[in-house]
Parts: structure tokens; sequence; C-alpha cells
């Protein structure tokens, strides 16, 4: 079969072959929102295929967890959005009869080989930006069609590619695209051109335009009162029954003015033009979900996801993957509440407490007091805030136990382009001083032992300061 990554086809066939034969599986996936769109894609293929399974979710893919999976009574176990960088212990066993594996992932391979490995890093694809773990699960649907093409399911795979900040120039690209193409032809995705702003679905337009603290707009980010006089400004009607409207609800004139005014407003405070250009871009509708709620945006979908599974409850995120609109999607909700808390209070910390800038690296400590499972998206909303440049990847140290610390990095596009590369910078400091890590050039992490935490920055800033060149 051809799909919708051709590069990937035959790696595809080989995986929908072995799962085909193998009966039932055990799915295992990774506890972000990209890891349960992954597992969400998985699931209903395998459903359809009349393949029986059980899914499992963790935080890595340590030794720990692959014991347990290989203590499982399962023959067959599919791997998503993890296990291409645990290939060597998977590889190990394999050979002892323990399991045979299926691995669907996007992050940087180990050097084992195994018979079922779809990744487009082997392809000569990019992981971080051309493919997520969700896609390359998606590849693998498509392979196993059975009597239904599984094309709907590449909703859900655009959603796991916006929540891996693959749209974050402002669109999908590479093969991500010809997943747009098929979702927009069977009617799950509207691709447009739009305001480009986090909450289109569900924040009132007030909370919509002020939480833009990234894009620093004099008298809108970070100010209520400004926002409000902004929007009174434009003399259009903006308000309904229950208060301030949201940009879902606005027609397309009123879209228009709002977006040129917010542009003019931009332009005349002296916005820098590369912020004033994030402003629009190609949003991703769910053209199927109810307008107005989180599942409607892929970025709020995905946002909602994380949610979930970055709180032990990837459960409830799998639920809301495989239809469940009802308890599931209720229950998200509340967790969402948190969430957002939670990242605020992060970034509020990370601003007030500020980087130690290294030669080639700056970093933080958050300590116990941010969650090692979102220490780094909150690195990566504090980039460009509060003193922390975008000039150096940020390095984010949070406690797991007294043992051990998780490491957390994240660089920009720019950065890649002049050689950076976390993950193999981050794996080879980690693995120096006792830990071990991996994940993409622009966003890598680890867990290394506790106390070890100054040697790993000198060691990384050698490394990176070395890629830099
Ligand atoms: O494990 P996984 O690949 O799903 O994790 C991806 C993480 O990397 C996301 O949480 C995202 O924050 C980060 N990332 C990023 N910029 C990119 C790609 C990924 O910050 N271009
Ligand atoms: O946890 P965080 O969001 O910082 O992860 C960034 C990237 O690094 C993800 O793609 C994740 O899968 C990867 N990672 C890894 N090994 C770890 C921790 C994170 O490969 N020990
Ligand atoms: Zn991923």
């Amino acid at each position: 079969m051809e799909g919708p990554v051709p590069e990937l086809g035959a790696r595809a066939d080989r995986c929908a072959a072995a799962l085909r034969e193998a009966g039932e599986v055990l799915l295992a996936s990774h506890i972000d929102a990209d890891g349960l769109t992954s597992a969400g894609v998985a699931a209903q293929a395998l459903s359809r295929a009349g393949i029986e399974f059980e899914a499992t979710f963790a935080k890595q893919l340590d030794g720990e967890v692959l014991a347990s999976i290989a203590a499982s009574e399962y023959e067959t176990v599919l791997f998503t959005d993890f296990g291409s960088g645990q290939l060597d212990l998977i590889a190990e066993y394999e050979r002892e009869g323990a399991f045979t594996p299926v691995i669907c992932d996007h992050h940087r391979p180990a050097e084992a080989e195994t018979a079922c490995h779809l990744n487009p890093l082997l392809e000569g694809i990019d992981g971080a930006s051309e493919l997520s773990g969700a896609g390359a699960s998606y590849v693998l649907a498509r392979a196993l069609e059975n009597g239904h093409d599984n094309r709907d399911l590449a909703a859900l795979a655009v959603v796991g590619a916006v929540g891996d900040m693959q749209a974050s120039d402002g669109e999908l690209h590479g093969a991500n695209a010809g997943i747009v193409e098929e979702a927009v032809d069977v009617g799950v995705v509207d691709a447009g051109t739009d305001l480009a702003l986090y909450g289109t679905q569900t924040r009132p337009l007030p909370k919509l335009l002020e939480y833009t603290g990234d894009l620093g707009i004099p008298g809108i980010s970070n100010d209520a009162a400004g926002t409000i006089r902004f929007l009174d400004g434009l003399d259009l009607d903006l308000k309904g029954d229950d208060g301030w409207r949201c940009w879902v609800d606005l027609g397309r004139e009123e879209r228009r003015q709002v977006v040129s005014g917010l542009l003019r407003h931009a332009i005349t405070r002296g916005v820098p033009s590369e912020k004033i250009e994030t402003l629009v871009g190609t949003t991703y509708t769910l053209s199927e979900e109810d307008a107005g709620t989180e599942l409607r945006d892929a970025s709020e979908f995905s946002t909602l996801l994380n949610a979930t599974a970055r709180y032990d409850r990837a459960d409830v995120g799998l639920a809301v993957c495989l239809g469940d609109r009802d308890g599931a999607l209720s229950a998200a909700r509340k967790l969402l509440g948190e969430h957002r808390r939670n990242l605020s209070a992060g970034v509020r910390l990370v601003e007030e407490t500020g980087v130690t800038h290294e030669e080639h690296v700056q970093w933080f400590d958050a300590g116990t007091k941010i969650p090692d499972t979102i220490v780094g998206i909150v690195a990566g909303m504090a980039m460009g805030s509060g003193g922390i440049s975008y000039g150096k990847p940020i390095v984010a140290f949070a406690a797991k136990s007294d043992e051990e610390t998780k490491v957390s990095t994240r660089g920009t596009r720019g950065l890649v382009g002049r050689g950076l590369d976390l993950s193999a910078a981050v794996g080879e400091a980690a693995r120096a001083v006792g830990g071990d890590g991996g994940g993409h050039d622009v966003a890598a992490g680890a867990t290394i032992p506790t106390g070890s935490e100054r040697e790993f920055v000198t060691r990384l800033d050698d490394l990176v300061g070395e890629q830099l060149g």
C-alpha cells in the first residue's frame, strides 16, 4: 500500500502484517497529547481490524516499565509514541522471546533494529517537525485497513502533531501535510487561515487577546482593561446575552474587522513584524465536533488531553479520543482547569526566580514546585518572557523522587538550524552522569540521579557549545 507517507509504506505493511498475525496485542503508549492520540488511532484501527488489545500508558519507557510489559501475557506489543529510543533494551527482550515488538514512533532511534519498526527518521523524514507519534500511528492504521480505510482517524493524527508543537511555525508541513490533506478530503478537518491564538473556541474575546504574553502587544497582552478598551473601540457588537462572545461565535466580517484592528494596533505600538506574523496562521478545526468546545480546535483538544495524561488519567483522555462525549469529557474538563492553574503558576515561578545563564544554555531548578510531568511545557512557555531568552536552549529540572531528577529541555528552530540537537546532547550528558534520556533535536528530556544536576549542566553546556560551534 502507498498510504499517506509513501516512504513508510513498506514498514507500515510489515507492522500491520505482524499485528494481524498476532490477533491480540498489548498497546503501550506515552502519556502526553501525542501519545494519547497515537493510542486512540491505533486502538480504533485494531478494533476495526478485529484485533484484540489492551492499552497501557507510561511516562517513560524505562527498564522497569519494559520489565512489566515483558512479564505480561501478551506475545506481541505495539509501542506508540515511544519505543525507538529504547530499542536496544526492547531488542534484548525480543531475542529472549519475551515478546515481539511492533514500534510506531518518531523519536530518535537507538542503534538496534527490529523487523517491525515504523519511524520517519529511518526514512529521512524529520520526527520533530514532519511526523508525530500519532502521525506514525495513522500511517499504520491506513495499512491496517479492513473494509474501513481509517481516513477518519486523520483528525486525531492532526491533534497529535499540533500537540507536539509541529505546527509551531504557523502550519503543519512535510508528511503531516499529507495527513491533513486526507483529513480534509474525508471532511473531518477544516484547515483554514485564521487568528492563530489559543482559545478561539472557548475563551471569551477579552481573555483570548489578553493571554498573549508571549507576543507582548502593549495595551493588550496581560492588560485586561486595555484589552476591553481595544475591543470597545472596534465599534462592533461583541457581547451576547451571557457576556463577551468567543471568536467562534463571530461572523466572517466581524472576524476580519477584529484581525485588522489587532494588526493595526500591534503595528502602531511597534510590535516586531516576526511576532505580528504569528497572529494569523493555519488553524485546524475538527469539523465533526461541536463548535465552542475544546474538541473543535486541534490545539485546544491537545491541551485537554495533556490535562488528563500528565496527571495519571490517561484512561480519561483515551476515552475522549475514542469518542466518549459524556463522563470522560466532563472529567477531562475538570482536569483541564487544574492543568491551567498549574501551568500559569509554573510560568510565574520561573519568571520570578529567573534562570541561571551558562555560556550556551540557561537553566532553572523547580525542585518539587512544578510537577515533573509538566515542567517541559512550562519551560517552553517561559521562553521569551521575563528575561528568559530565545537565544539559548532552556534546561529545567524537577524532582521526581529523592533519588531522581527529571530534566526537560527546549530549543528553537533557529538554534536547530545552527546545529543544535538536544536529543543527542541531553542523551550523552545524562549517560555521563549515570542517567539516560533522548527525544528530538528541538525538545528532549532525561532522568538523572539527584545531586548530578550541576555536572549535567556543565557537560550539556559543552556539548551544546560544540554543536553550535
Ligand atoms: O514525547 P513527545 O515527542 O510527544 O514530546 C514532544 C514534546 O516536545 C512536546 O511536549 C513539545 O512541547 C516539545 N516540542 C517542542 N517543539 C517542537 C517539537 C516538540 O517544544 N518543535
Ligand atoms: O518530558 P518532556 O516534555 O520534556 O520531553 C521532551 C521530549 O524528550 C519528549 O519527546 C520525550 O519523549 C523525550 N524524553 C525522552 N527521555 C526521557 C524524557 C523525555 O526521550 N527520559
Ligand atoms: Zn510524540
